[in-house]
């Protein structure tokens, strides 16, 4: 198999070793042991094929394929669209064997995509070192949800003064859903500090939102001398971290599928399939009958099918997680700034999602904050992020939490934030790029931050 293998691949020279024995976290190269002796033939593939309308393979048409063999979708942009495949053998059988479209190939190694057992990480807080950002060891791995809720407790502990837990509502499966306060309080002065909201991973496979969420928060509690502390943005900040907005799809991920997307909902007693995409269930423009990612003129829209990943639900808010976040974001007062961490591609975007045609009043003030937050991300390792509107970097998508936090809960520096990579291992992102991302987020906090305070209003 293996002859065959290394035969009847052309691996191309973006190709990553599943086994690669040098990983330079800030480069973002790979240094394998090449392809020889690791190729495993229960390697996945992800597959980024050129979007070429000219040729008759526009997004829409990549997608339909796509949808028509159920294979699975993990990134869609105006140029690319990423499907990975979980075996040659899906591949070779897939239509998109026999098309003709330009690719590149990464191989995404099964072992990279089993959720991590206990015996190779620290587990509980006594062994974590929470009391300093560097030293600690929570940011080397990734955590199942109970580890997550023992780093909140931990934090609201060690920082009593600092953090403060709010409980929000129950998810779908009745998982209590947490977010962290992370405040000074007024400190003598009754001047009302201004709001920055975080949010982790909504489609639980993009464990690296979460796992940013949570450096984010250790940041803005750590020590001010140390490296990438934030804690003097709470001089005039207030911030929110809801770090596992999904907590249901992200033990899904850990416990049955690690690729899992929706939210463990129920939809309907007669429904096949359970979950809502819970990135299109917000109430601003919120549409039940978009088909992905646009409507073709010429094909009648029909309501999403509940079986896609991208299932918008029956109505706006349906999810319950997304209920509880927007009623507790509705209680909060001046807010000023909102990241909707997501994975992947090294994206900084701003509304619209909904419509690439129409321009938000504060378009100029937002592109000109994200231009400087991705410098700032840059400078931290050299990872280049690009920024324009979600519509415009990606698709048009009605019922995005950015639109709704803009719009609705006003807003004004909205973004979505794409983590790393562009693609090599997409969802697979190995735990030691976790602290690096952390830390170049932490930069890109700290501008919008600084950014914000400063703008003339
Ligand atoms: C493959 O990757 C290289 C390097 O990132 C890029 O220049 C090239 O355009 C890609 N090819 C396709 C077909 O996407
Ligand atoms: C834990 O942190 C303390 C203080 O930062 C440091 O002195 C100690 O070496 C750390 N322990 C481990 C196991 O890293
Ligand atoms: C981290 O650990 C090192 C070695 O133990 C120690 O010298 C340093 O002070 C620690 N840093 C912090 C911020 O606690």
């Amino acid at each position: 198999m293996r002859l065959l293998l290394g035969q009847a691949i052309y691996w191309t020279l973006f190709s990553v070793s599943a086994h690669a024995r040098t990983l330079d976290v800030n480069r973002q190269t790979v240094l394998g042991a090449g392809t020889q002796g690791s190729l495993d033939a229960d390697d996945g593939l992800l597959k980024s094929f050129s979007v070429l309308p000219d040729k008759g393979w526009g997004v829409d048409d990549i997608l339909d394929e796509a949808g028509a063999t159920g294979a699975d979708v993990w990134r869609i942009s105006q140029s690319h669209v990423d499907i990975y495949f979980p075996t040659l053998h899906d591949y070779m059988t897939s239509p998109f064997h026999d098309i003709d479209l330009p690719h590149n190939t990464s191989r995404v190694s099964r072992a990279a995509l089993v959720p991590p057992s206990s015996s190779g990480r620290d587990t509980g807080p006594s062994s974590w070192n929470l009391t300093s950002l560097s030293n600690s060891t929570f940011h080397s791995v990734y955590h199942p949800l109970e580890e997550i809720e023992e780093f909140v407790e931990a934090m609201a502990f060690l920082y009593p003064d600092l953090v403060q837990l709010v409980n929000i509502g129950h998810s779908a499966e009745g998982r209590e859903m947490v977010a962290m306060r992370i405040s000074k309080g007024y400190g003598g002065s009754l001047k009302q500090k201004a709001g920055f909201v975080v949010t982790g991973a909504q489609h639980a496979r993009e464990w690296v939102a979460t796992s940013t969420a949570l450096y984010l928060t250790h940041a803005l509690v750590a020590g001010a001398s140390e490296p990438y502390a934030m804690s003097s943005l709470l001089d005039y900040y207030d911030f929110y971290v809801i770090p596992v907005p999904n907590p249901d799809g992200y033990v899904y991920t850990w416990e049955h599928n690690r690729l899992w997307y929706k939210n463990r909902q129920v939809i309907g007693p007669h429904e096949k399939c359970v979950g809502i995409d819970m990135n299109r269930n917000w109430g601003h423009k919120w549409k039940a009958k978009a088909r992905f990612p646009t409507v073709k003129a010429n094909k009648p829209s029909t309501p999403t099918d509940p079986c896609t990943p991208w299932y918008p639900g029956h109505r706006a808010f349906e999810a319950p997680e997304v209920n509880n976040i927007a009623n507790f974001i509705t209680t909060l007062p001046a807010l000023k700034a909102y990241i909707d961490l997501r994975s992947y591609g090294q994206i900084l975007s701003t509304p619209w999602a909904y419509s690439c045609k129409k321009t938000p009043k504060d378009a100029e003030d937002q592109i000109e904050a994200a231009h400087g937050a991705a410098r700032a991300i840059k400078q931290a390792h050299g990872t280049a992020f690009t920024t324009g509107t979600l519509c415009s970097m990606l698709y048009k998508a009605p019922g995005n939490v950015v639109d709704w936090m803009y719009a609705k809960a006003g807003i004004k520096y909205a973004y979505a934030v794409h983590l790393r990579d562009t693609g090599t291992y997409g969802f697979s992102l190995p735990p030691e790029w976790i602290r690096p991302v952390g830390e170049e987020s932490a930069k890109m906090i700290q501008f919008l931050a600084e950014f914000i305070h400063t703008i003339p209003k």
